[in-house]
C-alpha cells in the first residue's frame, strides 16, 4: 500500500501502480509494470489532473482522501488525455464530487460523451487559457497526437510544474522512488524508450510539434502520466523525447530474423559475427518467434542499423517478421541503414517481400539483399559478408 507524496507543498502525486496486468493495452508486455500517474493540487481550489484506470479506485481514492479527506471536494478535474488509463475514474469522481468541473478541450468533450455520458459539468479550454486556483494557475497548450488528438498539456506557473500527459512516459511501476534523483535511471531510459517506440513511435511529428511549442517555458518540474516525475534534469528527458521524435539512433544493428529451421538464423549469426569484425560494438540479435516485439521495436529505436531476415513462409514473410514489418510500416520507420536477407526452399516469399517493404518505407538496403536456397552456400556467405562490411561503413558514416 503506498501513500501520496509531495511534490511540492501543494503538489501531491496520488498515482496508482499496476504490477498486476501482464500487457499495456492489452498488447505489451508489463514485466516490470507500469504507473498510472495522477497529480492533486490544493490551493483555495482543488485540482485532480487526470485520475487512473477504471480498475485502480481503490488505491486512487484513499490516496486523494488521505490529503482533502471526505468533507473537502475536488473542484477541478483537469482531462490531458482521455485513454482510459487515465479517465477510467472521471464518472466514480464525478458522483464523489457532483460540482466539479471537467476542463478539457472540445475534442476532449466527445470522448468523454462518448466513453463515459458525460454531457455536463463541463469546462472548454483553449491554446494558453488559464484557471486560477489561488496561488497557483493552469495555463494550457494543447498537443494533438501525442497521443490522442484531444492531447493537452498543463503548466502550473507558480511551480514551474508541467503535466504532460503521456509524453515523457514510461514503462515500469515507481518501486519506492518516484522522482528521477531516486530511481535507476538506466532501467526507466530502457523502459521509456520501449514506451515511446510502442505508443508513441508514430507521433513523431506531433512530438516534435509540442517539444517546440514548450521549449518557452521554465520547467522545474516534469510530471508525465507514467514513469518517474523529472525535477532534477528535466531537460534530459526532453532531450532523449527530441532525438526519439526524430529516429536519430546510435552507432549499433539490430539483427531480426523469422526461421523456421534454423538456416536463416545461421545467416543472421554470420552477419553478425562481420559487423563484430568490422568494429561494430552494438548488435542485438533477436529470434522474432521468441522475443516480444515490443523489445525488438526498442532497440530499434535505439540503433541507426536494421538487418531483417525471413525464411518464405506459404509464398510470404514469416509471420512474424510480417508483424513486425507492418508495424514498422505503421510507424514510419526512418533514418536507418537497412539490410535484407533471408531463405527459400520451393517459393521465394521472404526477401522479396522484405524488398517491397524497403520500398515502402522508401529506405534503399545498403546492399544486396542474400537469399539462400534451404540453406547457405559459398556464394550466400560472401554476399553477406557484403551486406555485413556495407551496413558497418553506413553505421560510421552516420557519426
Ligand atoms: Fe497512458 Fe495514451 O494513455
Amino acid at each position: 500500500m503506498y501513500n501520496s507524496v509531495n511534490i511540492t507543498k501543494d503538489i501531491c502525486w496520488v498515482g496508482v501502480n499496476d504490477r498486476q496486468s501482464r500487457v499495456f493495452e492489452n498488447l505489451w508486455p508489463l514485466d516490470h509494470g507500469v504507473a498510472h500517474n495522477s497529480y492533486l493540487i490544493v490551493d483555495d481550489k482543488v485540482a485532480l489532473v487526470d485520475t487512473a484506470a477504471e480498475g485502480q479506485a481503490g488505491d486512487f481514492f484513499r490516496k486523494v482522501e488521505s490529503i482533502i479527506g471526505t468533507e473537502k471536494e475536488v473542484d477541478y478535474l483537469i482531462v490531458n488525455h482521455m485513454e482510459p488509463d487515465h479517465s477510467g475514474l472521471m464518472k466514480a469522481l464525478l458522483d464523489r464530487n457532483p460540482d466539479m468541473k471537467i476542463v478539457g478541450n472540445k475534442k476532449t468533450f466527445g470522448l468523454i460523451e462518448s466513453f463515459y455520458g458525460i454531457t455536463s459539468n463541463l469546462v472548454e479550454v483553449k491554446e494558453g487559457d488559464e484557471i486560477q486556483l489561488g496561488k497557483h494557475t493552469l495555463k494550457f497548450f494543447m498537443t494533438p497526437m501525442v497521443h490522442w488528438p484531444e492531447t493537452m498539456v498543463t503548466y502550473e506557473t507558480h511551480t514551474k510544474a508541467l503535466f504532460s500527459g503521456d509524453a515523457f512516459g514510461s514503462f515500469g511501476s515507481l518501486d519506492g522512488g518516484i522522482f528521477d534523483d531516486e530511481v535507476n535511471l538506466s532501467f526507466f531510459e530502457e523502459e521509456m524508450r520501449r514506451y515511446y517506440s510502442n505508443i508513441v513511435g508514430k507521433y513523431g511529428a506531433p512530438v516534435q510539434r509540442a517539444i517546440n511549442k514548450l521549449s518557452s517555458l521554465d520547467i522545474n518540474y516534469i510530471c508525465s502520466t507514467h514513469g518517474p516525475i523529472w525535477r532534477t534534469e528535466p531537460s534530459r528527458v526532453i532531450s532523449l523525447y527530441d532525438k526519439w521524435s526524430k529516429q536519430e539512433g546510435e552507432e549499433g544493428a539490430v539483427i531480426v530474423y523469422g526461421t523456421m529451421y534454423g538456416n536463416t538464423a545461421k545467416m543472421a549469426e554470420l552477419i553478425a559475427q562481420s559487423l563484430s569484425e568490422q568494429g561494430i560494438k552494438n548488435i542485438k540479435l533477436y529470434d522474432s518467434s521468441k522475443t516480444h516485439i515490443s523489445y525488438i521495436l526498442r532497440d530499434i529505436w535505439k540503433y541507426n542499423g536494421l538487418i531483417i531476415g525471413s525464411c518464405a513462409y506459404n509464398t510470404n514473410l514469416f509471420p512474424p517478421i510480417e508483424a513486425l514489418t507492418e508495424k514498422l510500416k505503421h510507424v514510419g520507420l526512418k533514418n536507418k541503414s537497412l539490410g535484407i536477407f533471408g531463405t527459400y526452399s520451393w517459393s521465394g516469399g521472404g526477401v522479396n517481400n522484405l524488398q517491397k517493404f524497403a520500398d515502402e518505407v522508401k529506405i534503399s538496403p545498403v546492399a544486396e539483399p542474400v537469399e539462400a536456397k534451404c540453406a547457405t552456400c559459398d556464394s550466400d556467405i560472401n554476399g553477406l559478408k557484403n551486406l555485413a562490411q556495407k551496413m558497418a561503413e553506413s553505421l560510421k558514416s552516420d557519426k
